[in-house]
């Protein structure tokens, strides 16, 4: 326990860098500085009305019977109308929805507005003839290609909630999401490309649908061309079932009809289906899209750096985009295939003008050094975003001078799956940027910081983030699991959402994420971020990336051990190491002064590229470790493991 009056979180590391907006981009900025003095119910009024279009409008802006909301009640739209036949109406079928690149260089597709409607209607047909409707659970479990976006669009036109299954994920993950949602249908493809290897997307299917029992037809996209096993009666192929390009009518669907489901993992428990319905999260994803990534659909190529397996992909690569009539790249594979530079050949290629993507990948080419970025033409970005993690300021400022030429905004946007679309975020014509924050609320948001008694925090303090007003696009629930939903979201303060993350409010208001609430640890009493640490570890011209947690101190209650991997050509030595305890005595104080360091070339993260600190918890602790089948690389783990081992024997 802290003490009585010291606050839930303290605060160490003080950031000073700031970037004002430039007033050339302020000046033809989508949000004006007075975005803010809108109120909640003109805001997302005026949004319903103008992001999307209904078949009849909405009568009743929100409802709200806590922990549920309901939004634009009375209300009748399609999101695939909204998303690609609305625009070919208003004459844009030929501007371009996306360019795809595969990951074998020299495969590419451009596919306009046009295009995306003939695919999503042949689609929606072939579902049609396989007996999906209206309210018919379909699953995906697809590499990223521009069929992946098709069967979501497809679905939403018929009314078929969908969930994506990201295709990294094992066949274990997949049957428990089939099974959970009682898909159907699924849609996969026979392999997907994963830094020039095959990923066996088919094969994985046939395995999991050997327990999933409700699964009665399977639509195969031939991709790579590679041989799989086929089941006779079960199994189609995408291009035998769609050909017909007769008319396939939008389906109107209420604003609260389910749209998809989205499987988030707790740390250790069964994922929990994240439900998203239609209205609310369009509006949502299409208006934080528009304001925060200033897009201009005429002239922009956009480009979110994602999969569409995550929500960051569902929210901001295919709806939001997509409704907003805009043209984005479409990646299928790694950032370092077949070299380290290929993101940024990409931007050159197409001129990317936006690009949003996570801390993980900014610390990757980090390590790789500037070098590559530097051997491509990247003028023509004028807006870069992150999400995911906290963003570390060095990595920030990184991102900022070797990407954005010091001269692009870079927007931090904290969001969740649960939330849907961003809520706490800069805006890029108005907002002072400060590196490491994600700013303040987005416009109709209301967020707060509770102390552990559940009172508001005032600047300068830290404690937990809540949200005390419903969003649009907020999720509606945990799938067939209410008391998980109150117990998770809605049972640690009364009447307001937490997400489950630390946060602290600067003087001037703005918010500092600071990690999950779990990942805290305490010294002496102090309870200290590890994004604190972490950040004043990535602060050392040497280091990349690092990751702290806490283990057991029989003096100090906790100690912190510190993970680092050091740039390209830097090497690890015990004088690097004290090099480095003592720059976060430095940077932060005697306190946060990690009593290891452990030097690593990977740190072990989840696919979606956040840092698994409770595996590195169980290493320091010299514990088994716990469910690791969410790390993306399991050979990392034990290579700490060894390290760590090592250090403690020359300790
Ligand atoms: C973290 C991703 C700090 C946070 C959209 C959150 C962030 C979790 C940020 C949700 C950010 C995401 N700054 N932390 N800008 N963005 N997070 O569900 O801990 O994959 O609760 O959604 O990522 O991750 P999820």
């Amino acid at each position: 326990m802290t003490d009585t009056g010291s606050p839930s979180i303290e605060t160490m590391l003080l950031e000073e860098r700031r970037y004002p907006p430039d007033p050339e981009f302020a000046a033809q900025a989508n949000a004006p500085a007075e975005i803010y003095e809108r109120g909640f119910e003109e805001f997302w009024e005026a949004e319903g009305r103008e992001r999307v279009s209904w078949y009849e409008p909405f009568t009743e802006l929100y409802e709200w019977e806590p922990p549920y909301a309901k939004w634009y009640l009375g209300g009748k739209l399609n999101v695939a109308y909204n998303c690609v036949d609305r625009h070919v109406e208003a004459g844009l079928g030929d501007r371009v929805a996306y360019f795809w690149e595969g990951e074998p260089v020299e495969d590419r597709r451009t596919i306009t507005y046009a295009d995306l409607q003939a695919e999503v209607v042949r689609f929606a047909n072939a579902l049609k003839s396989l007996g999906v409707g209206k309210g018919t659970p379909v699953g995906i479990y697809m590499g990223m290609v521009p069929e992946l976006p098709v069967a979501m669009l497809a679905c939403a036109r018929l009314g078929a909630p969908h969930t994506v299954v990201f295709g990294g994920f094992s066949a274990d993950s997949l049957a428990g999401r089939l099974n959970d949602m009682g898909c159907e249908v699924l849609v996969t493809q026979d392999e997907g490309w994963r830094r020039g290897q095959p990923v066996p997307l088919k094969q994985n299917a046939d395995e999991a649908l050997e327990s999933s029992r409700s699964v009665r037809s399977v639509v195969v996209l031939r991709r790579t061309g590679g041989d799989v096993a086929w089941r006779e009666g079960r199994d189609v192929w995408w291009h035998d079932v769609a050909k017909d390009d007769s008319e396939c009518p939008p389906e109107p669907v209420d604003s609260e009809h389910l749209l998809y489901l989205l499987y988030t993992s707790g740390t250790t428990a069964k994922p929990k289906g994240i439900v998203h319905t239609s209205a609310g999260y369009l509006v949502g994803t299409a208006s934080t899209h528009r304001y925060i990534f200033d897009l201009k659909p005429e002239t922009d190529v956009y480009w979110c750096a994602a999969d569409v397996g995550w929500v960051t992909g569902h929210s901001y690569i295919v709806y939001g985009p997509l409704c907003n009539a805009a043209t984005s790249v479409l990646y299928e594979g790694t950032p370092d295939f077949p070299d380290q530079a290929r993101w940024w050949e990409i931007v050159e290629r197409y001129g990317v003008t936006v690009l949003y993507t996570a801390p993980t990948a900014i610390r990757a080419h980090m390590k790789w050094g500037p070098e590559h970025a530097q051997k491509h033409d990247l003028a023509s970005l004028r807006l870069l975003g992150s999400v995911g993690e906290p963003i570390n300021p060095e990595a920030w400022v990184w991102y900022r001078e070797h990407v954005g030429a010091d001269r692009t905004p870079v927007v931090d946007t904290w969001w969740q799956t649960e939330t849907g679309m961003i809520l706490i975020t800069p805006l890029p014509g108005v907002t002072t940027l400060k590196p490491g924050s994600a700013t303040r609320p987005f416009p109709g948001i209301d967020a707060a910081v509770y102390d552990d008694d559940g009172d508001e925090v005032g600047p300068g303090a830290g404690g937990y983030l809540v949200l005390r007003r419903p969003w649009p696009a907020m999720l509606r629930g945990i799938h067939n699991d209410h008391e998980r939903y109150v117990e998770t979201y809605w049972s640690r303060f009364d009447g307001v959402y937490f997400a489950g993350d630390g946060a602290r409010l600067d003087e001037d208001g703005d918010f500092w994420l600071l990690g999950r609430v779990d990942d805290v640890m305490n010294v002496s009493g102090h309870r200290i971020s590890t994004i604190e640490v972490e950040s004043a570890l990535v602060d050392h011209p040497t280091v990349a990336e690092a990751a702290v947690c806490g283990r057991t101190d029989a003096v100090t209650g906790q100690a912190i051990v510190a993970y680092v991997t050091l740039k390209g050509g830097q090497d690890p030595s015990v004088d690097a190491l004290e090099e480095l305890r003592n720059h976060v005595a430095r940077k932060i104080g005697p306190i946060a002064k990690p009593a290891n360091v452990v030097f690593t070339p990977e740190l072990p993260k989840t696919r979606s590229g956040k840092i698994m600190r409770r595996l590195l918890r169980d290493v320091a602790e010299n514990r088994p470790l716990g469910d690791t089948t969410t790390l993306a690389d399991p050979t990392v783990v034990e290579e700490i493991k060894t390290r760590a081992e090592a250090e403690q024997g020359d300790e």
